[in-house]
């Protein structure tokens, strides 16, 4: 029997040079399978601390330890040079993040994966069609998650990409274990959704839209950061690995990360991955001209980025300068994940300085925005982030 997720498999597959793919209904819930199956319970995560907190929540729940990376203080990439031999020694598996599409440096951490014998695990969620190395990010890891919520804008599905393409039965068995039965109530809400989302962004939002978009968890974070609900959390932590005493942390932002995509559902995803080229081309155009901009660092092959993570000195002031020519900025990591979740839950960065100020100071622009973003910051007198004084960007 052809698998109802067949084409979506092999349009990625082929994105990928030949790499089996498998379909997941989240990135998220690709990475958990991910994670136990490659990792040792117990085992320690290298990853990078600005990030968004559920995939901490989804380390924690595989059964792991998660160890915070320095970053490089221009674009928030993994600085394997300043991992410290003593953490290196001790690590389970390195999972990248590829923060807005600004790839981590696969090739130098697939080296050293190799020479410690674990694993490498690629968070291309935000990097769809980025490269590093002359090859697609999500082709140097055992394997690798992408998310079709973000360029796709499909807001549901994913990838589980394999190096070795032997696993498929054995992953896709753990994958269908975990997955929930699709209800007709979350299956109208999905489809429901863009004209939810579209009330809220262009009519005054109406207490049904609200309330609709809360059903989905689209609307239950406050702060940048979801409440860390510390002593709930140290309760969980003896029954991982599992999902379902993470289910509260992992599920925000989208509730229906583990269910069995209906029919229709699938459909919608089908048709928004067939229009991902064009939405590259956009991307990729957008991006060069806010790389180029007075708060960009500058020129160099543009990339298709999710967002580009523009650097402003006053990253609030900008967000409410973008507000009042009615563009929302989301995918703000600040702080990063060990000022956030403390000693208790992973291990602090050795460097932590250029990760809190690239935290504060980026500001993630959608690039097909890049026109009218820069007019909104330059008419509100918004200053790029000064430079960087100390080495390390630690300022
Ligand atoms: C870096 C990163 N990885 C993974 C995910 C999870 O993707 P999904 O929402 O498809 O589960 C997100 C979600 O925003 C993300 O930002």
């Amino acid at each position: 029997m052809v698998s109802a997720y067949a084409e979506l498999e092999e349009d990625m597959r082929r994105r990928l040079g030949g790499r089996e793919c498998l379909y997941v209904p989240s990135c998220r819930l690709g990475l958990y399978l991910a994670l136990r199956h490659f990792c040792p319970r117990g085992g320690r995560v290298l990853m990078s601390p600005v990030n968004d907190d559920v995939i901490l929540f989804v380390v924690l729940a595989a059964g792991l330890r998660p160890v915070q990376a320095p970053l490089d203080p221009r674009d928030g990439s993994i600085d394997p040079a300043a991992v410290p031999g003593s953490v290196w020694r001790g690590l389970s598996a390195v999972l990248t993040t590829n923060l807005y599409g600004n790839p981590d440096p696969a090739p130098d951490l697939r080296a050293r994966c190799d020479l410690l014998g674990i694993p490498l695990i690629e968070d291309a969620a935000h990097a769809i069609g980025s490269t590093t190395g002359g090859r697609p990010v999500g082709t140097y890891g055992e394997a690798a998650v992408f998310s079709l919520s973000k360029h796709t804008g499909a807001k549901t599905g994913g990838f589980l990409a394999l190096a070795d393409p032997s696993l498929r039965a054995d992953l896709t068995r753990a994958r269908d274990a975990l997955l929930h039965p699709a209800r007709t109530a979350s299956e109208l809400a999905y489809l429901l959704r863009p004209g939810a989302e579209a009330a809220v962004r262009h009519l005054r939002l109406t207490g049904a839209a609200r309330a609709a978009l809360r059903a989905l968890g689209r609307e239950e974070r406050e702060e940048i950061r979801m409440p860390l609900r510390a002593d709930a959390l140290a309760r969980a932590l003896p029954a991982a690995p599992a999902l379902a005493p993470f289910h509260s942390w992992i599920r925000v932002d989208m509730h229906d990360y583990r269910i069995r995509p209906g029919a229709a559902r699938l459909r919608r995803t089908r048709a928004r991955l067939a229009r991902l080229d064009t939405v590259l081309a956009a991307h990729r155009e957008g991006t060069a001209r806010l790389l180029e901009s007075e708060y960009g660092p500058g020129g160099g092959p543009a990339q298709p980025l999710f967002r580009v993570p523009l650097l402003v000195e006053d990253r609030d002031a900008a967000v409410a300068a973008l507000a009042r020519h009615r563009i929302t900025v989301g995918y703000l990591y600040d702080p990063p994940l060990d000022t956030y979740a403390g000693g208790a839950f992973t291990d602090p960065s050795p460097a932590p300085a250029a990760a809190a100020r690239f935290a504060r100071h980026a500001l993630p622009v959608d690039p097909r925005r890049a026109a009218r973003a820069l007019t909104a910051l330059r008419s509100a007198g918004i200053p790029p982030a000064l430079p960087a004084t100390a080495p390390g960007g630690a300022r």
